[in-house]
């Protein structure tokens, strides 16, 4: 397949791009290289005969028809978005131009391409979302296709918005259109404003590893490859008009993430030792969702998919890989608003 993937300099998009050109699939990844983007997620294949690179935004619709008409793909997967909950407190408004509208210009792009191309059946336009449209759950209970939406903050209420926008074009325009929701990604290329990673370099720092409120929330964590994995999966084998949750169902409460986390950084540096000394409760986020579980059943028992990391094996990997890899992180600790706290409203 020739798949055009959309934010593929992400974290998750990148993951994506790398998998995809492995399995042997063309890939063209469509980029504007925000402050979030990094070519280095991409240098193993950047070289590849199957990859291409178009500089682009979501929200310049002719730039859009331009990439499609160029490369002609076979699919779309939509990732692309602006991602940080913090971020979105402190300026929905590129949250609700790229997510929103963004996402409205490459729906419409993708009609008038399909259309001109005369409608082929093996088309799908994957539309890649959250958990956190479902909202905040109590102590019990998980996500399932069927929750209905509840988002809480700007970003998720920006991803609703876009995954009502792609059934809309499936169900009045027959776009053939497959969506996911996936819980919180972890590992490798994960951009050093997100937990983990800032609990992973703050404590290689020995700075204050700051977890907001009580450290209760709980969210249930999934290896960015095998987010990567259930993705091809749904693209190639998913129901049209139909969503699927992803999810690893491990979940876990911050605290303990982050003491996992110290635990490895114990390990792997033991001269600074302990590292959960330097954990900081912070002012809690505004509006901060409680507790996210993914029920996945529905990807399990029809696609077949189920992840291959378990929680405690990919969190050393993802420890690992950032101390190996200061070339990647060091530069990102100077871009615009890294290492300060966001979000505070
Ligand atoms: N990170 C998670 O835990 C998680 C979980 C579930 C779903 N998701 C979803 O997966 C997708 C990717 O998330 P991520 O964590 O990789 O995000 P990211 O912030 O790491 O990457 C987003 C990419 O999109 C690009 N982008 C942003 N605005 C753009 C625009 N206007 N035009 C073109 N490109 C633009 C950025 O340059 C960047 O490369 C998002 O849609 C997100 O909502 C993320």
């Amino acid at each position: 397949m020739k798949i055009l993937v959309t934010g593929g300099a992400g974290f998750i998009g990148s993951a994506v791009v790398r998998l995809a050109v492995r399995r042997g699939h063309e890939v063209v990844n469509l980029d504007a290289m925000t402050y979030a983007a990094n070519a280095g997620n991409v240098a193993s294949v950047s070289n590849s005969p199957l990859y291409a690179f178009e500089q682009a935004d979501l929200r310049d619709r002719a730039a859009l028809d331009r990439v499609l008409a160029d490369h002609q793909p076979d699919a779309i997967m939509h990732l692309a978005a602006e991602s940080h909950v913090d971020r979105s407190i402190d300026g929905p408004g590129d949250f609700i131009e790229t997510n929103i509208t963004g996402t409205y210009n490459l729906l419409e792009a993708a009609r008038a391409y399909w259309v001109g191309q005369g409608r082929p059946e093996g088309f799908r336009f994957h539309h890649i979302s959250t958990d956190e449209v479902f909202g905040s759950l109590g102590e019990t209970g998980q996500f399932t296709e069927d929750t209905p939406y509840d988002p809480r903050s700007p970003y998720s209420a920006s991803k609703a918005a876009s995954d009502h926008l792609v059934r809309a074009w499936h169900e009045t325009y027959g776009l053939p259109v497959v969506l996911t929701n996936c819980s919180n990604n972890y590992g490798p290329f994960h951009f050093p404003e997100k937990l983990v990673p800032v609990v992973i370099l703050n404590a290689l720092h020995g700075r204050p590893i700051p977890v907001y409120g009580d450290g209760g929330n709980v969210r249930d964590w999934l290896y960015v490859e095998d987010h990567a994995d259930a993705l091809l999966l749904v693209l190639e084998k998913g129901d049209l008009g139909r969503s699927y949750n992803i999810g690893g169902e491990n979940e876990a409460k911050n605290i303990d993430l982050v003491r996992t986390i110290c635990a490895h950084m114990d390990r792997l540096r033991p001269e600074h030792a302990p590292h959960e000394r330097l954990i900081t409760f912070v002012t809690d986020r505004p509006g901060h969702d409680r507790r996210y579980a993914i029920d996945p059943t529905r990807i399990r028992t029809e696609l077949g998919w189920q992840p291959s990391v378990t929680v405690e094996e990919g969190l050393a990997r993802t420890v690992e890989w950032y101390l190996q890899n200061e070339d990647w992180w060091r530069p990102l600790l100077s871009r615009q608003g890294v290492g300060e706290r966001l979000g505070k409203a």
